[in-house]
């Protein structure tokens, strides 16, 4: 009796949520909201040794580990004008992309490659001509290879310099037509995969068990991590001096952010998390907001941790013009206290001294739908960074069916916790899907899934195909109220037939 009682309240809820409180439509966000939705060079592009564009450590690290490669990708390199018709039908305001450094100055230093720049001149153009907005990236993990041979990238703060000039390039030749930079794409993630666990490019760390050839877990992560604010903010700076008044855009750092929860109730955990809010989102939000590294940080890290200079931190604060932010899911922390006497490398997630777990079904890669975690981390934000502008730059799930009605749901629930957070205040300014199609991934290779289009990546013509939730975000973009009752999907479901 009381199971039927408690499955009848549960219709009833779902009834209720159907109808009310989740009910809303893109004229319910402000005006100038942008919705789009994204990919990245090498993730999109192909062409990989094309028209003079020579490796970055994100080639380097696939082919050395033979762990698949984006060669071909989506071929978005000759395939671009239709990807941009895909857009207009879809109803795109803005498409976020980013620029291969290596395409563009192909030994990250010196002489700029023609070919590359007329690349994105057409593509930006191809976008403007039709409406949407480009929303460039200038950094998502693929420096030139020879800037890592020549001076180990990031670890070394000449970066700073060779990252500026790049900027300087893209800000000149493209700025008069895109409004929206990101500089570093989720610096986090890359700085904690990339030189902590040494699973992402450029694939450096010095953890037992893992077989990176370079680096140094205990000290590199943050030391890069310290190059990229530096660089950022070299970068931003000049735009400001240089083309601001002139182009008028606007410049950005990214960030991957996870809804943090403790995993139980007791205090530790509760520590832990807040522990593991300094180290994951503090970390960069603290020095581009106040100017300095939390103090958690810099008791725990002490001298691994850099220091910044008086003129660097002044520098570094309010170099952004707004955060943006990508964000899927949920992570519980548990507190972890290591033995002192056990003899260890301190690392990342040592010094946090937190378990992060991934909240969710291990089973099934799709990604729970809990926008609780977007507005969590929006409020949170708001709260204790002094609600800068924010830009959702990725979210979505992994799911490689057709009729991926999961993500349909997944995606009305994460809009409808943005714009609930907006009504908060947040001052939330647009979202964009994670992907725009399906990408050769960080992890997961071609498995995954995360387009609105899927991409048959047998076919060499790589032909995209929309999937349902392709046909949602549209006609949500396009101002029908989206239902999300059984009725709604039915209906959904019933006007799509996956080879439109
Ligand atoms: C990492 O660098 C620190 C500080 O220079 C040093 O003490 C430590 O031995 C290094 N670890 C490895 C694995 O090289
Ligand atoms: C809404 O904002 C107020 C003021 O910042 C805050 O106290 C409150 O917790 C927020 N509500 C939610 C649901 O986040
Ligand atoms: C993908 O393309 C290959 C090669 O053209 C074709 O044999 C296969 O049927 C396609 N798969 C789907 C799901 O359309």
């Amino acid at each position: 009796m009381e199971q039927i009682f408690a499955l009848f309240t549960i219709f009833l809820a779902f009834a209720f949520s159907g109808r009310c409180s989740d009910v809303f439509s893109r004229s319910d966000f402000p005006d100038g909201f942008l919705f789009g939705a994204g990919t990245s060079a090498y993730q999109w592009e192909g062409a990989a040794a094309e028209d003079g564009r020579k490796p970055s450590v994100w080639d380097t690290l696939c082919h050395s580990r033979n762990i698949g490669n984006g060669d071909i990708a989506c071929d978005g390199y000759h395939k671009y004008k239709e990807d941009v018709k895909m857009m207009v039908d879809t109803g795109l305001d803005a498409f976020r992309f980013s620029i291969s450094w290596s395409r563009i100055i192909p030994n990250g230093r010196g002489s700029v490659n023609q070919k590359g720049l007329q690349f994105y001149k057409n593509l930006i153009q191809e976008l403007i001509s039709h409406g949407i907005e480009p929303h460039v990236t200038l950094y998502h993990y693929d420096h030139p290879q020879h800037l890592e041979d020549e001076y180990g990238g990031w670890v070394n703060n000449m970066m700073i310099k060779d990252f500026t000039a790049y900027a300087d390039v893209c800000f000149r030749e493209f700025g008069n037509y895109v409004k929206f930079w990101t500089t570093i794409n989720e610096a986090n993630v890359f700085t904690i995969g990339g030189y902590n666990d040494g699973d992402t490019p450029p694939g450096r760390c010095s953890l037992p068990g893992k077989n990176c050839l370079l680096g140094n877990s205990s000290t590199e992560t943050y030391t890069v991590g310290h190059n990229l604010l530096l660089a950022h903010a070299s970068a931003s700076r000049l735009y400001k001096e240089k083309y601001k008044d002139k182009q008028g855009g606007s410049i950005g750092f990214g960030l991957y952010l996870m809804g943090f929860t403790p995993s139980t109730s007791s205090k530790d955990d509760a520590i832990a998390t807040q522990r593991a809010k300094d180290f994951y989102f503090g970390w960069f939000l603290g020095p581009l907001i106040y100017g300095d590294y939390p103090d958690t940080m810099k008791r725990t890290v002490g001298s691994r941790l850099p220091v910044f200079l008086e003129e660097e931190s002044e520098r570094v604060k309010g170099s952004s013009d707004f955060i943006g932010i990508n964000q899927y899911f949920a992570a519980s922390v548990t507190n972890i206290k290591f033995k002192p006497s056990l003899p260890r490398n301190p690392d990342f997630y040592s010094d946090m001294g937190a378990y992060v777990t991934y909240l969710g079904n291990f089973s099934v890669i799709e990604y729970a739908v809990a926008p609780w975690t977007m507005e969590a981390v929006l409020e949170y934000i708001k709260q204790s960074y002094n609600n800068p502008p924010v830009y959702i730059l990725e979210n979505g799930t992994p799911m490689t069916q057709q009729k991926d009605t999961h993500r349909v749901e997944y995606m009305h629930a994460y809009i409808g916790g943005v714009l609930k957070s907006i009504r908060n205040g947040s001052d939330t300014r647009g979202y964009f899907v994670w992907s725009f199609m399906d990408l050769f991934e960080l992890i997961g290779r071609y498995d995954y899934g995360y387009g609105l289009y899927s991409v048959n990546f047998s076919d060499p013509r790589r032909k995209r195909s929309p999937r349902l939730s392709a046909h949602w975000y549209s006609d949500f973009l396009k101002g029908k109220t989206p239902f999300l009752d059984s009725q709604g999907i039915k209906e959904l479901q019933s006007n799509f037939s996956p080879s439109s």
